[in-house]
Parts: C-alpha cells; structure tokens; sequence
C-alpha cells in the first residue's frame, strides 16, 4: 500500500520521505529549536484546530484550507519545527495513525520543460491524496516559494509559463483537498515570503514569522550546544559557566540557529590542536568565532 511507504521503499516522485507519527526524533527535534513559548504554542495549537474543527464547520463559516507557513530567514530552524510539529500534532491525538509526507519541490520544477504543472498535479491528485484518504496526514511543503512562485514577478527567461501554470496547479489542488480532506495539514516554509505567491499567502490559515534568536536564545543555543558536546567532551559543556560567556553569547546576536552552531565547530577548529583535541576549546576561542561568523556574515542579501 502507498500509504504504507517508508523512505526506503519507492516513494511517489516529489515525496521525499515518508514517516509514520510520531516520531521521538522529531520530539527531540522540536525542543531542540529554541524559541519563545508563544511562539511554539500558537503553532501547535493552529494544528490541532486544524484537525479538530474542518471536519465539523463549514467552509462557508470558516474558509480554513489547514495550511501553515513558516517564514523567516535561512537557518532560523523552519524545516526543523515544521517537522516537530507534525510529531507533536500526531502526539496530541492519540491514536491516530498520523503520517509525514515530505514533499521535495525541487524535484517536480526540474522536470522537462512542460511537465512541471503536470508532476505537480500528479503529487497532489494522486500521493497526497491517497495518503490523506488512508489517514491523518501532515504534508511538509519545505521552500515553498519554489512550488508556489509569485506569478506577479516572473520573468520570462526562467520557465516562466510552466512554473505560472504549477503555480496555478497546486493553487487549484490545495482547494480541492481542503475541501475533501479535512485531516490534511500543510505545514510550509520559505525563507523568501515576497517569492509566494499571494494566491497562496491567502490560502494560508496562519502565517508564522520565524525571528532570529535574541541575545537570551542566544545564549540557550549556544548552552544547548556546548552541553551537547560536553556528552562527548565534559570539559566543554564548563565553559557555559565561565566569566565571558555572556560576552560570547552577545557576540552572536545578528546570527540564525544554524550559523550559532556552525560558529562552535570553528571554534574546535580554532587550531590544529583543538581540533585534535576538542576538549582544549577555549571560550576565547568561542568569542574570536563568534566575532569572526558575525563579521563574515553575508549582509545584504536575498536572506
Ligand atoms: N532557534 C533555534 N534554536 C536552536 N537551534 C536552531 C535554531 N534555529 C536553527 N537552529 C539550528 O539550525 C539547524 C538548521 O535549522 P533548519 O530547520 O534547517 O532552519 P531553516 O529551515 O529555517 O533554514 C537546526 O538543526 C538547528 O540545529
Ligand atoms: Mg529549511
């Protein structure tokens, strides 16, 4: 059965992966993302409405078409929540034969000139279909700017009448779902909202913008991430107590999730004896990355 698929069995094209909710990685995944509580909560509890309420109150009432966007720059951990998300709305019904399908845009818009509308189609008339009718389904739409790209800014050398007519597939698709499928949840992302097209943005029941860590998140990583090698190397997890960290953690104010954590592996690559020797990090070493990724970071882009 389709519906049965793992990841390692043939996946419809466009899906990526499919798993059965929940998943403790994905629980494990979602706390590890900090982030203001509301922020979590107000995620959670959209999902759960979701699947409470579209099957019970017609659309007419409440137009919901169960879709969630994540928006925000690169490496704010989007794709992470949106994959603890799916986890933790599976939690939340017990029982319930919850499945995660991950759909990969990429692979639909590279088909041959021509195709692309009918591959997406396809994904959405067929896999998704099908896996919304077996049971509960979270869809996770990741980059969804390039499934849904803003019709309004197309140029014409980038394939610009079959990226307009997916575009106008998965608009017409998602009406049709929304409208059969009331255990269908789409969690998507972008990390260029201004990309998505507005028919989309509309369609959308929450838009959820993703900030960047505060100094205090900051400082939550980073004590996240030394903690995590101090498994491995206890003398790491220390430096989370020592006089500068402060220091280091407002250092990384202006960095997403992602360069935080990137930012500590350089710091163990601060010299070809830590590198050996990880446990010899120091937190100079921890403040000269800081100070270094913040200085190399790329301003002024599309991010
Ligand atoms: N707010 C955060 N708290 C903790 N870790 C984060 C945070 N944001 C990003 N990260 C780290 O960055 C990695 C990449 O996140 P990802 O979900 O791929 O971000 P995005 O989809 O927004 O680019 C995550 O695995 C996580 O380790
Ligand atoms: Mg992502």
């Amino acid at each position: 059965m389709k519906h049965m698929a793992t990841e390692f069995d043939d996946l419809p094209k466009g899906i990526q992966r499919s798993r059965a909710l929940p998943d403790a990685t994905l629980g494990a995944l979602w706390h590890s993302i900090i982030l203001p509580e509301d922020v979590k909560r107000r995620l959670v509890s959209q999902a759960v409405l979701n699947l409470t309420l579209r099957g019970k109150v017609d659309r007419s009432v409440l137009p919901l078409h169960g879709i969630i966007l994540l928006v925000g720059p690169p490496g704010t951990g989007k794709t992470s929540l949106a994959r603890g998300l799916a986890h933790r709305t599976a939690e939340s019904f017990p029982g319930g034969k919850f499945r995660l399908l991950e759909v990969e845009p990429h692979t639909l818009t590279s088909s041959a000139m021509g195709k692309t509308q009918r591959a997406v189609s396809d994904l959405f008339s067929q896999a998704i279909t099908e896996a919304a009718a077996a049971g509960p389904t979270v869809v996770l739409l990741d980059e969804v700017e390039t499934l849904a790209a803003d019709r309004s800014k197309m140029s014409l050398e980038a394939n610009p009448i079959d990226i307009h007519r997916a575009t106008d597939a998965v608009l017409v698709q998602l009406d049709v779902l929304a409208e059969k499928h009331p255990h269908l949840l789409f969690v998507a992302t972008s990390n260029f909202p201004e990309a998505v097209d507005s028919a989309f943005t509309s369609r959308c029941d929450l838009v959820l913008p993703i900030p960047l860590p505060d100094r205090e998140a900051c400082a939550l990583i980073l004590k996240d991430c030394l903690g995590g090698l101090g498994r491995t190397y206890p003398a790491i997890s220390k430096l989370a107590n020592a006089p500068q960290f402060d220091q280091c953690a407002a250092a990384c104010v202006g960095l997403d999730g992602r360069a935080i954590r990137k930012m500590v592996a350089n710091a163990l690559a601060a010299t070809p004896a830590t590198a050996m020797h990880p446990e010899k990090v120091t937190i100079a070493d921890l403040l000269a990355a800081a100070k270094n990724a913040k200085a190399s970071r790329i301003t002024g882009g599309a991010a």
